[in-house]
């Protein structure tokens, strides 16, 4: 009889253990196929030709967006914004920047068309580590603690 309990008070706490564990390393691995890499060379290289070829006439062959951004037009509405570390993309966790580029800014007024229609999430992700590889060590910090706290 005494065995039996002492059994069991172990295996519950293991039991919780392990559940805890595989929860938490599907919920990592799910991210980590989503998260931006300014590091991984395939994907910051096919994000770069993404950019080119849909984000470029905009925001600028190197993403420096319009000299006049912070100006509104006579229609309240924006000129594309830079998205290489010199605005403010930064300031948007992950969810934020993956809705503005899925959605774009019509609803809101902007100008900024949406693109879910022809890039799928994991282009958006490749098109963001490609603008993240020229953000400054700092600035990529910072954003990194963003996105984090959005997370939790
Ligand atoms: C037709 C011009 C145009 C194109 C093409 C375009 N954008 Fe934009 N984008 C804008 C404008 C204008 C804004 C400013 C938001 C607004 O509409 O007020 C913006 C804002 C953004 C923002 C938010 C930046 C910030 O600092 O808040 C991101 C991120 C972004 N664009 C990414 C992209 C990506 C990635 C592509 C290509 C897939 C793209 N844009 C293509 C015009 C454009």
């Amino acid at each position: 009889m005494k065995r039996l309990s002492n059994d069991r008070t172990v295996v519950g706490p293991i039991f919780l253990a392990l559940i805890f564990l595989s929860q938490s390393a599907w919920s990592s691995s799910d991210r980590d196929t989503l998260k931006p890499n300014p590091r991984n060379f395939a994907s910051v290289t096919k994000g770069a030709k993404l950019f080119q070829a849909n984000c470029a006439a905009c925001h600028g062959n190197q993403g420096e967006g319009a000299p006049d951004w912070r100006i509104p037009n006579q229609n309240g509405q924006f000129r594309p914004p830079p998205l290489n570390g010199s605005g403010h993309m930064w300031h948007h966790p992950l969810p934020v920047l993956l809705s503005i580029i899925r959605d774009g800014t019509a609803a809101q007024g902007g100008t900024m068309p949406a693109w879910k229609e022809k890039l799928s999430e994991h282009d958006m992700v490749d098109v963001i580590a490609w603008l993240q590889s020229k953000w400054s060590r700092e600035i990529y910090l910072r954003w990194q603690q963003i996105d984090s706290r959005s997370h939790r």
